[in-house]
């Protein structure tokens, strides 16, 4: 297969490129990304170096014409699209970054998937489309309602509408994976794990949003990477499929669990101002990935917690590149204005 990946230097899509040129030696990958701040140089050079021969680097957008050139150029039969803007708080601040690459960007993958001889298209999604489950709800469904949040997950929604729209319509090669809150190396040190991390490692206050209550359902990145391998395999075109471990843990518990293993004080737990909109709770039912394409996940909560810690243990010199940086700090100050004013709830 010849494999164009987008967004290959953010996490997931890192993790997904390592395991496609590990399990898959006749492969060859290209990856586009426009290297916004959520992308690490390392993971880019890290890449480069795990099969030369396979492996190729573009630097540019989802939604421009470089998309066309590069299916041309290397023969591109299936496109998994990770690119997006995925986090929650910064959509908050800026939806139109989100609409412009989660929507805009989308439908121009699809244009030229289309125009170029039907490409197959894989489209990494989220749990997050359908919205906030109460604590005695059933978890979502394929079947459920689309009833998004936030700026970010609405526009993961409008994506999704669009790709399948596309299958009905033009007979494109459509399959679309919803998945659930991933954890593991590499993830940049905005979202929960890495930044409890991060901070109890430095001796730095942890922000919980509310009352911390709210619950998620976390995966290990690499069970995440081997269903979205199998869906592009034996997926059936126009389909979605739920991707989840059945983990599900409450934000407090989670932090409370980082703190014992670093040996840091529950002292660090500061109360903030919540997130508007904030979804109470995800849980994903998996059993039609399980049952149909047999995909079963490998590493259990506490396995994962463990490795994913290590590895920032291990790799601080990564998370702190990323958190030096200027635009990281201009945005912190900016969502401490907006949201958390530092003071205690
Ligand atoms: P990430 O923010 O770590 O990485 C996103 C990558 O996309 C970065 O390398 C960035 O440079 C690139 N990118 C952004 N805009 C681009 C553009 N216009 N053109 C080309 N590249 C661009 O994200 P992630 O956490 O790895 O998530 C990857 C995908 O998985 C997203 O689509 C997200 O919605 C989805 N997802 C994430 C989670 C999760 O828990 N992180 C869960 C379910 C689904
Ligand atoms: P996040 O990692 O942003 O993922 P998502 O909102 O997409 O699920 O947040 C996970 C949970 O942790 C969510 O309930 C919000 C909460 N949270 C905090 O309490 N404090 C924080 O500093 C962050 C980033 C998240």
């Amino acid at each position: 297969m010849n494999l164009l990946i987008t967004g290959g230097c953010g996490f997931i899509g890192s993790h997904f490129i390592e395991h496609l040129l590990r399990h898959h030696p006749d492969y060859k990958v290209v990856n586009l990304d426009a290297m916004t701040y959520a992308a690490h140089p390392q993971t880019k050079e890290f890449l480069q170096n795990l099969a030369p021969s396979r492996y190729s680097f573009v630097h540019g957008d989802i939604g421009s014409a470089l998309v066309g050139e590069i299916i041309k150029t290397h023969d591109i039969d299936t496109i998994v699209n990770f690119a997006a803007e995925s986090h929650v708080d910064r959509s908050i601040l800026d939806p139109g970054s989100f609409v412009q690459t989660n929507v805009v960007g989308v439908q121009n993958l699809l244009y030229w998937a289309r125009k170029l001889g039907n490409v197959r298209f894989v489209q990494v999604s989220t749990d997050e489309v359908y919205g906030s489950l109460e604590p005695s709800d059933a978890s979502f469904t394929e079947h459920s309602h689309l009833v998004p949040s936030s700026p970010y997950s609405a526009s993961k929604a409008c994506a999704d509408l669009l790709a399948l729209s596309c299958f009905r319509t033009f007979r494109q090669e459509i399959v679309i994976t919803r998945c659930s809150n991933n954890f593991g190396p590499r993830q940049f040190p905005e979202k929960l794990l890495p930044l409890v991390i991060a901070n109890a490692l430095e001796g730095k206050s942890i922000p919980v949003y509310g009352d911390g209550r709210q619950v998620r359902d976390w995966i290990f990145v690499a069970d995440h990477c081997k269903a979205i391998d199998q869906v592009m395999h034996q997926g059936k075109l126009g389909e979605v499929y739920n991707i989840s471990s059945n983990q599900e843990v409450p934000n407090l518990e989670i932090i409370s669990k980082i703190l014992q293993i670093l040996d840091k004080p529950a002292s660090l737990i500061t109360f903030v101002k919540d997130r508007p909109a904030h979804d109470r709770r995800y849980a994903l039912n998996s059993n039609k990935i399980r049952q149909q394409l047999g995909w079963v996940p490998a590493t259990g909560f506490e396995e994962g917690l463990s490795r994913t810690i290590h590895w920032y243990i291990e790799n601080s010199a990564w998370w702190k590149q990323l958190r030096d940086k200027a635009f990281f700090d201009y945005y912190t100050a900016n969502y401490k204005a907006k949201f958390t004013p530092e003071a205690k709830l």
